[in-house]
């Protein structure tokens, strides 16, 4: 694996078991994670985008082995944590950390703040007593807030200030890796970008790797160095930021540019809209080939029988799809 590889993720499934009866027997999977492929670097941030119920919150959970997949690999600087035992999992929990996307909901609110930020530092016996004190006022700082917070309880806390405690939580271990699944999107318009331009700077202070997910294609493009698209468990293209806006390749992502308003009024004008026809099918039961098949204005018939694999077309630039075999 080249050294500038954080985080290797190859062939992952998770499929969750549908049960019904009176015997509670299994009779189907949800395939929310079906066979995705993918490195993350060192420093950059990787961008996750796809609609509702694709599958980017499982993908988040079975790269932190939060849920262990139901098949393939995650290597974390090499180490193969899908193999690795969840006692020794513990320890490593320090390295790789998520930011949910409800600050609402995320922190505990009998706890105060401080006492939020330090829990996970004390679970890994990082520090205790004056000195968490003295590292959680510090994170406040950090994350924009003051040091004197820390003696509040969330609930005298708006959702964008609720979001950078989480964020303080997140830090407080000192992670490399970060998952940031929708961090924004239960926020204010006004507030979404501070908090964006936040997980920037500290990006590059701290040396920070990102997985950052949203259904939000312009704040992915915005905020990530690569950018994949998923569509039902699977990655269908993969590229540079500059790639996906300007080269998007697959139907699906030419479908979701072509539904968001250009700010360049002359290229509104001529802006063809591609519809998608229907929903998109249930990942119990997914379409037969490409997953895709069923709403892709460009479908042939080798689309409703074998499924494309995703491949590289050039350098950087992965898309999966028959139109370019
Ligand atoms: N614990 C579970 N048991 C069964 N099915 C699940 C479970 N968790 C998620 N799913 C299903 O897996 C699919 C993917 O869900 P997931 O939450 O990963 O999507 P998502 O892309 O994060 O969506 P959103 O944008 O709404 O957050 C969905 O069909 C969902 O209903
Ligand atoms: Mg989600």
């Amino acid at each position: 694996m080249p050294d500038q590889v954080l985080l290797r993720v190859t062939n992952l499934k998770k499929y969750y078991p549908v049960k019904s009866g009176l015997l509670q027997r299994v009779h189907a999977h949800v395939k929310a994670v079906d066979d995705i492929s993918f490195d993350i670097y060192k420093g950059e941030t990787l961008g996750l985008v796809g609609e509702s119920g694709c599958g980017k919150t499982t993908a988040a959970r079975v790269v932190l082995q939060l849920q262990r997949p139901t098949e393939g690999t995650v290597l974390l600087n090499g180490q193969n944590l899908t193999q690795t035992p969840d006692k020794e999992l513990r320890s490593l929990r320090t390295q790789m950390q998520i930011i949910f996307q409800n600050p609402y909901t995320s922190l505990n609110p009998r706890m105060t703040v401080g006492a939020a930020i330090a829990e996970p530092m004390q679970v890994h016996g990082i520090a205790k007593g004056r000195e968490a004190s003295e590292r959680v006022g510090e994170l406040l700082e950090m994350v924009g807030l003051n040091r004197y917070f820390a003696g509040r309880y969330p609930s005298e806390f708006s959702g964008g200030q609720r979001q950078r405690i989480g964020i303080a939580r997140a830090l407080s271990v000192n992670p490399s890796f970060v998952i940031c699944d929708e961090p924004i999107s239960s926020l204010d318009v006004s507030i979404q970008a501070q908090i964006v331009n936040l997980l920037k700077r500290l990006q590059q202070d701290l040396g920070l790797t990102y997985l950052f997910i949203s259904h939000d294609l312009r704040m992915v493009r915005y905020i990530s160095n690569r950018v994949a698209v998923m569509y039902l468990g699977k990655i269908v293209e993969l590229g540079t930021n500059k790639m996906i806006a300007d080269n998007p390749m697959h139907p699906y992502l030419q479908a979701l540019w072509s539904a968001l308003p250009m700010p360049d009024p002359d290229r509104e004008k001529t802006r063809e809209r591609i519809v998608l026809r229907g929903d998109v099918p249930s990942p119990i039961n997914p379409p037969q080939g490409c997953r895709f098949c069923t709403r892709c204005p460009s479908v042939m018939q080798i689309c409703r029988e074998v499924e494309p694999p995703l491949r590289e077309l050039e350098p950087g630039h992965q898309v999966a799809c028959h139109l370019y075999d």
